[in-house]
């Protein structure tokens, strides 16, 4: 199956000069998801993954479903001022300004074996505040698995001492 028949592109998406890659109608079609769904199931079960943790909002499409197939529980990474309990958080830099993400606080069990999944790799950035998170909480990253990567944006130099899966290359 080409996945890449699945992916919509948009240009001028969410502003002038950017093409969007849409991985909506990928998600509706049950085939194709599933398909893409079982590519990272298969990435991770030599790993003796035991938890599945996925950034808000797109990596919860994808990673919870794996997490379900691989018999384990998904951790929420999530944008300020959502989850309700004690949070670690991370800043990190974009172009202009900043974003931060959080976690709870002690869910992440120190020594689990940890899949990260999201559906896009673009500057990385997102992905290298996921691993910050799940490893200051003592979480080892058996993984790395995307749905797209961004080839020209480079988001794997910060992602060398990992194993990268990425379904999809542009
Ligand atoms: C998008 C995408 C990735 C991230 C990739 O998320 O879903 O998580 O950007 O970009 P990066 O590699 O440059 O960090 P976005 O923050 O737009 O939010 P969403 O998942 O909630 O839609
Ligand atoms: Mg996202």
């Amino acid at each position: 199956m080409n996945l890449k028949d699945y992916i919509a592109s948009v240009e001028n998406f969410p502003k002038e000069g950017i093409l969007f890659r849409d991985i909506t109608p990928l998600m509706a079609d049950g085939k194709a998801f599933k398909y893409a769904t079982d590519q990272i199931v298969e990435f991770a079960k030599n790993k003796d993954v035991n938890l599945v943790v996925g950034p808000e909002a797109r990596g919860f499409i994808f990673g919870c479903p794996v997490a379900y197939e691989l018999n384990t529980g998904f951790i929420p990474v999530r944008k300020p001022g959502k989850l309700p309990r004690e949070t670690v958080d991370v800043k990190y830099a974009l172009e202009y300004g900043h974003n931060e993400l959080s976690i709870h606080k002690g869910d992440i069990k120190k020594g689990s074996r940890v899949l990260i999944v999201d559906d896009l790799l673009a500057t990385g950035g997102t992905i290298k505040a996921t691993i910050d998170l799940v490893e200051s909480q003592g979480g080892i990253v058996a993984g790395v698995a995307f749905l797209i990567e961004l080839v020209d944006l480079n988001g794997r130099d910060l992602l060398k001492n990992y194993n990268v899966l990425s379904l999809i290359k542009y």
